[in-house]
Formats: C-alpha cells, sequence, structure tokens
C-alpha cells in the first residue's frame, strides 16, 4: 500500500480541525492514517509589527487614487495630537481605540470568536489612515499583502501547477476569508463547504484546461446519492483550496483522462480513503462486491495498460444509484451521453449493451456466471 506524500506545505503532525467526525466511522475501510486530512497551518511569519509598510501620507500625485475623509478633511488633530500638517505630532489615542470611534462597527466585528492576528495589533498593519493606491486604503495589493506575512500560502500558490482563480479574482482572499475576524474557523466567512457551491453553481463555468464543469447546485439537488465526505460537506477532504499540483486542485493523484496505465500510486486520492485490494488484487471473494464468483472484475476493469480509470463507472460527488454508478459517461467531442444501464439484480448487477454486449455479475455465489 503506498503512503500518500503529504503535499509540500502541510503539517502532517497536526488534525485538520474541520475534518468531520465520519473519518472515524469507517475504520475499515481507512488503512492508513487519513493524510488526506491534509492542510493544517502552513508557515505563518509571526513578527509582531508592521511590515515596514508605509503610513506616512503618499505623495501627491497620480499614484494616490483613495483618500480617507478625515485625512482629506485636513484634520490631523482627529487622530494625531495638533491640526499641523507640517507637525502633527503623534497619535492620539491606540491606533485601533482611534478606529473604533467612527468605525464603530468593527468593535463588534473584533469581538468575533476567531480574530486575525494583525487585525488584534493594529489596524494599520494593513490600512494607510491616510491614502493610498488601492481600494478600501490597503497598504498593498491585496494578495502580495496576506502573503508577505503567509509564506506558506504565497509557497503554495507560486508553486501551483494548478491554479484556482477564486484566490487572485473578485474580492481575491476576501472571497472566504474575512481579513478582520468571524464566527468560523480559519477566518472563513461561510462554511468552506457553501463557500465552495456558492461560486460552483452556475452553469458554463470552465476549468482551467478549458472543460465545462459542474453546477453543484443543479448537481447536488438531482443526485441524491452523496458520496460520503461530500455528504460531511467536506469538499477539502478531495481538493486544496489555493493552488495544487495535482489534477483538480486534488489533495492526492488522480489520473486525467478516460483510460490509464493502471498504478497504484495514480489512484492516491481514492486509496487514500479506500483499500487499494479492491482493484489490484485479480480474485477476491471478500474485498468487492464488483466480482464474479471470486473474479475481482474491478481488477479486470482497471489494472491493464490500457484500464478504464474510476470515472468510467462511478460518479465522485453524487450519484442517482448506489454505489455511485454513474449513469452515462461523456463520449466523443461533443460529450454526447453513452448511457451505462447500470441495473442492480439480487445477486450482483449488469451493464446493458454498452461499452460492451450486456454483461452480469454474480458475487453471491463462488461459481462464475456466463454472460446473459
Ligand atoms: C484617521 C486617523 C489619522 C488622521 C486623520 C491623520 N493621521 Fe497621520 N497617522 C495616523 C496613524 C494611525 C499613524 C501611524 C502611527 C503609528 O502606527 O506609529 C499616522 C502617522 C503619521 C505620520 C508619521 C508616519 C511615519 O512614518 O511614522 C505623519 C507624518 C502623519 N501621520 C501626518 C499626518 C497629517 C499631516 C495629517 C493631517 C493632514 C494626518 N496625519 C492625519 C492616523 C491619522
Ligand atoms: C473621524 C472618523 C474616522 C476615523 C477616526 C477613522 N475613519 Fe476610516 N473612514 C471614515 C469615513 C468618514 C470614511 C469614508 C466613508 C466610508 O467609506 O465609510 C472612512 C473610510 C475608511 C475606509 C475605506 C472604506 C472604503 O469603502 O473604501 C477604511 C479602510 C478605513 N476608513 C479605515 C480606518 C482605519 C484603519 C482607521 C484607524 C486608523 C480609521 N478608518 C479611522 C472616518 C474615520
Ligand atoms: C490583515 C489585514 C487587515 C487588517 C489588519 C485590517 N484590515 Fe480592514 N480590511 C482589510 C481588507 C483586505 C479589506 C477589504 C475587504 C474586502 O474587500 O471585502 C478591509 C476593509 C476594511 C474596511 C472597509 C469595509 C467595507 O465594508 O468596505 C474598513 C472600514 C476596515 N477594513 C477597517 C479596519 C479596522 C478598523 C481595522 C482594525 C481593527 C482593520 N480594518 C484591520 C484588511 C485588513
Ligand atoms: C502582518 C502579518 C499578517 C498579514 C499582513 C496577514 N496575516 Fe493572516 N495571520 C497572521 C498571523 C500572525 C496569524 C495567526 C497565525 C497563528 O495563529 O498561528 C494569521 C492568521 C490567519 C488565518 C487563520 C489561520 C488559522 O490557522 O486559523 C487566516 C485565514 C489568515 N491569517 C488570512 C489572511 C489574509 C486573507 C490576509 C490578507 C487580507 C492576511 N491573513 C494577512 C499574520 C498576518
Ligand atoms: C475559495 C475560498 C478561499 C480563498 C479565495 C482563499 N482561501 Fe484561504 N482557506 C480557505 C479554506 C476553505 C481554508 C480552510 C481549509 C483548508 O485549509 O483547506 C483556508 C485556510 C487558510 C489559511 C489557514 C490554513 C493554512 O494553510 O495556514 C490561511 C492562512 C489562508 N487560508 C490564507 C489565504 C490567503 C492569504 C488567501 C488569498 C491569497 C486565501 N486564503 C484565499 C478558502 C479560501
Ligand atoms: C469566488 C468563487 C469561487 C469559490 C468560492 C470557489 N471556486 Fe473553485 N473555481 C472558481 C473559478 C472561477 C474556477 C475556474 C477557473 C480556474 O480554473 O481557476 C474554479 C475552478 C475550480 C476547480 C478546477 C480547477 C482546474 O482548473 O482544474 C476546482 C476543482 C475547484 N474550483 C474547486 C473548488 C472548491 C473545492 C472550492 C471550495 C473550497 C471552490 N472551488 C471555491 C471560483 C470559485
Ligand atoms: C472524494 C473526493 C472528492 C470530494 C469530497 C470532492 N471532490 Fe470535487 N472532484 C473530485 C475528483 C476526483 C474530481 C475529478 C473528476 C473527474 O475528472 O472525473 C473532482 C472535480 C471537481 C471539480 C472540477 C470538475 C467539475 O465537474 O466541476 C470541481 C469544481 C469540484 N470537484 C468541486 C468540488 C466541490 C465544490 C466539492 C464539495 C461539495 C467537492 N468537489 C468534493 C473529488 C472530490
Ligand atoms: C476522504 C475519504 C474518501 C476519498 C478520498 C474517497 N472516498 Fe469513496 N467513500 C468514502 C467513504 C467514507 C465512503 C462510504 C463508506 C462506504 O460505503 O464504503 C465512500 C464510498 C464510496 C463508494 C460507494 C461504496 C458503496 O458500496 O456504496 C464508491 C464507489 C467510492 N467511494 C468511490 C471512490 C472513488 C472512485 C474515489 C476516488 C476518486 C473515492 N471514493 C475517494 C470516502 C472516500
Ligand atoms: C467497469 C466499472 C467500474 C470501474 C471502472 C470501477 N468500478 Fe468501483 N464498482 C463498480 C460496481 C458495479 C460496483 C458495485 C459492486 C456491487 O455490486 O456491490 C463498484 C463498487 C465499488 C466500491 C464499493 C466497494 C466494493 O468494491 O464493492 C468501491 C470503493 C469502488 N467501487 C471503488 C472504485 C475505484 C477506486 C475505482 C477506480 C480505481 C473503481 N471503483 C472503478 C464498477 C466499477
Amino acid at each position: 500500500m503506498e503512503r500518500v506524500e503529504l503535499p509540500s506545505g502541510t503539517d502532517s503532525m497536526t488534525m485538520r480541525p474541520l475534518r468531520p467526525a465520519w473519518l472515524l466511522l469507517w475504520p475499515a475501510l481507512l488503512l492508513t492514517t487519513p493524510a488526506l486530512a491534509a492542510p493544517l497551518k502552513t508557515e505563518v511569519i509571526k513578527r509582531a509589527t508592521r511590515r515596514g509598510l508605509a503610513v506616512a501620507p503618499l505623495p501627491p500625485g497620480p499614484n494616490v487614487k483613495w483618500s480617507h475623509a478625515p485625512y482629506e478633511a485636513g484634520d490631523c488633530a482627529i487622530c494625531h495630537e495638533r491640526n499641523d500638517r507640517a507637525n502633527p505630532g503623534p497619535i492620539s489615542t491606540s491606533v485601533n481605540e482611534n478606529c473604533y470611534s467612527c468605525h464603530e462597527e468593527f468593535k463588534g466585528i473584533m469581538a468575533r470568536r476567531f480574530k486575525h492576528v494583525p487585525a488584534v495589533e493594529a489596524c494599520t498593519n494593513c490600512h494607510n489612515p491616510h491614502n493610498a493606491t488601492e481600494r478600501k486604503l490597503l497598504s498593498g495589493e491585496m494578495v502580495e499583502m496576506c502573503v508577505a506575512c503567509h509564506k506558506g500560502i504565497k509557497d503554495q500558490i507560486a508553486n501551483a501547477k494548478v491554479r484556482h482563480d477564486a484566490v487572485s479574482t473578485g474580492e481575491k482572499c476576501s472571497n472566504c476569508h474575512n481579513p478582520h475576524a468571524a464566527n468560523i474557523e480559519k477566518l472563513l466567512i461561510q462554511l468552506p463547504f457553501d463557500l465552495c457551491v456558492k461560486c460552483h453553481s452556475r452553469d458554463g463555468m470552465i476549468a482551467g484546461d478549458g472543460k465545462p464543469m459542474t453546477n453543484f447546485k443543479a448537481w447536488l439537488a438531482d443526485n441524491k446519492v452523496w458520496h460520503e465526505p461530500v455528504k460531511a460537506k467536506d469538499c477539502s477532504a478531495c481538493h486544496r483550496t489555493h493552488g495544487g499540483s495535482n489534477f483538480r486542485l486534488l489533495v492526492a493523484p488522480y489520473p486525467p483522462a478516460f483510460y490509464a496505465p493502471y498504478e497504484t500510486k495514480a489512484y492516491a486520492l481514492c486509496f487514500g480513503c479506500h483499500n487499494d485490494k479492491v482493484v489490484s488484487v485479480p480474485e477476491t471473494t471478500t474485498l468487492t462486491g464488483f466480482r464474479d464468483g471470486s473474479r475481482n472484475l474491478h481488477y479486470v476493469h482497471v489494472h491493464k495498460e490500457r484500464g478504464r480509470t474510476c470515472r468510467a463507472c462511478h460518479e465522485v460527488h453524487a450519484s442517482k444509484q448506489a454505489h455511485h454508478i454513474r449513469e452515462g459517461v461523456p463520449y466523443g467531442p461533443k460529450g454526447w451521453m453513452l448511457k451505462i444501464n447500470y441495473t442492480r439484480t439480487p445477486t450482483g448487477g449488469s451493464c446493458a449493451k454498452t461499452c460492451h454486449e450486456t454483461k452480469s455479475y454474480n458475487n453471491k455465489t463462488l461459481t462464475s456466471s456466463a454472460p446473459k
């Protein structure tokens, strides 16, 4: 059994706190430690001070795009000792108390359960109190600013072979995080599942490789048999949010194509939770229900040079039938759906006139039943 390689930048010593209890419910299933239960805490620079970002008024010119109302009005004394532009003196109260005096709602925000350390320290860790070239008076471009301290995330983004536009477009990091404080762990503005599904619920979304993506809201509503980790609302059990090195941001390898030569490590994603012997041993009477007598039909289909990958038969997120068997697979350039016509029988199942002539399997006896 291959050990799943932990992607770099993760700490295997700590459990993901978001990991739900379901991982513990199927101990027999989990041969390895749940190595997929990865990302935890990446490196962060905990220097307790501003990172040398300018808080002095920016020189006038085309660069200054945004000016803070009280500064613009020339009311230096609201925050400083004197109303003298040339020599306003030091600020009169602590930075944050000063900000709260006008931005009262921030007292409430900063009372939330999870507080961002730099916001507790000083609002000026990220904001210029006078003026800025970035919106919201940010003292730098948001991603650059965040990853200046979050070195681990910086590495994840920089080294990502597969990028996630969610991180760099729109509200960038604040698509998912509140930079100040939140009631959800990891400063998330919503539970991860809700974040993912909220964005991934449009038709016509295109992945980095140009392939169309699923409308998850519609798909999850139409397909009631959810894969256990999806049921546990744990998209991060399989996907890396900030960018990754595997196909589809997966936390471990999974073959990108319909056919692939068999190698246990090519399926490290599935085998991080499932026993690889379901697929890799030719004969079994216990490990899989997909067998005819003792002939392992998983082995027959998957374990060869031009092996069918799991997607030939299984949906990974949610399906209409038991065992996450697909209704059909896209075929040809226009994505025509080839129906699989899988039917369960009391002693196994059958596939009708699809990839091959109708065939059935019997997993209740040890004698092989010939195809109908
Ligand atoms: C909304 C509050 C606010 C207003 C209004 C304001 N400042 Fe400041 N200013 C600050 C804060 C906060 C700092 C940073 C103090 C610190 O962190 O050490 C600062 C720092 C400065 C500094 C020192 C920068 C440095 O490098 O240490 C100068 C100079 C300055 N302000 C000038 C002005 C002038 C001139 C005005 C009026 C036109 C003004 N400020 C209005 C909040 C304000
Ligand atoms: C004297 C009142 C006052 C104080 C003190 C004050 N602000 Fe403001 N601030 C305003 C006003 C007025 C606006 C503009 C109206 C708005 O956008 O909410 C504003 C806008 C902002 C914005 C931009 C909002 C946007 O939509 O672009 C940020 C960020 C901000 N303030 C941060 C701070 C920080 C950080 C401090 C403490 C260093 C502070 N403010 C202190 C009155 C104040
Ligand atoms: C770690 C960086 C960081 C710190 C520290 C920080 N902010 Fe912000 N703040 C942001 C970012 C990023 C945004 C823009 C959020 C967005 O686009 O949704 C923002 C937005 C704001 C806004 C505009 C809100 C709005 O709805 O338009 C205000 C006001 C503000 N911050 C005040 C504060 C105050 C007060 C503090 C100190 C208690 C503070 N910030 C500390 C990063 C920070
Ligand atoms: C000045 C440095 C600094 C900046 C800038 C900064 N952070 Fe942080 N951040 C920290 C520190 C320190 C912690 C606390 C880490 C810890 O507890 O181990 C933290 C914690 C976090 C956490 C929670 C991590 C956890 O394990 O619970 C998230 C999420 C986060 N930051 C996101 C952001 C985002 C998004 C931005 C930009 C808007 C940002 N940070 C900017 C220093 C920074
Ligand atoms: C699409 C949503 C999304 C976006 C956008 C996003 N994050 Fe996260 N982030 C998450 C989720 C979900 C978690 C917690 C689960 C996990 O780690 O996968 C997390 C965890 C974190 C953590 C704590 C865990 C760790 O690795 O230390 C930090 C720090 C962090 N994010 C920083 C950032 C920064 C900085 C940005 C912008 C460059 C950003 N995030 C953009 C969703 C997002
Ligand atoms: C702010 C919107 C937004 C959020 C939130 C979001 N995504 Fe995405 N996601 C996108 C966009 C846009 C793309 C397509 C462009 C790209 O490849 O990055 C994408 C692409 C993807 C891809 C395909 C990447 C590829 O190119 O192969 C996966 C997988 C994915 N997202 C999973 C997730 C998961 C899991 C979450 C929740 C943690 C999530 N997304 C949250 C906007 C979002
Ligand atoms: C058990 C692992 C697993 C879980 C949990 C999981 N995914 Fe996936 N996801 C995959 C695999 C494997 C693929 C690639 C499917 C393929 O190409 O056949 C994928 C592909 C995707 C894609 C790109 C392709 C598409 O059809 O859109 C998106 C977006 C995505 N997942 C989002 C999510 C979201 C949102 C969640 C949580 C609701 C989630 N995933 C939970 C394994 C998982
Ligand atoms: C994070 C853990 C995890 C990952 C990764 C994962 N699964 Fe699962 N899967 C489960 C759990 C838990 C169950 C429910 C227990 C069971 O029925 O065996 C399950 C159930 C299934 C079932 C239905 C079993 C049945 O008889 O109803 C299939 C089929 C399946 N997974 C296929 C896959 C494939 C294919 C992959 C890789 C693309 C994969 N799984 C990745 C955890 C996972
Ligand atoms: C040719 C179709 C096909 C392919 C390809 C396939 N499966 Fe299956 N799988 C099935 C069928 C049919 C069942 C239901 C067996 C039954 O009747 O209980 C099943 C059941 C399962 C189960 C439930 C436990 C069991 O074995 O009965 C798991 C887990 C599973 N498959 C994982 C995988 C993984 C991982 C892959 C890819 C490496 C894969 N399957 C590829 C058809 C397939």
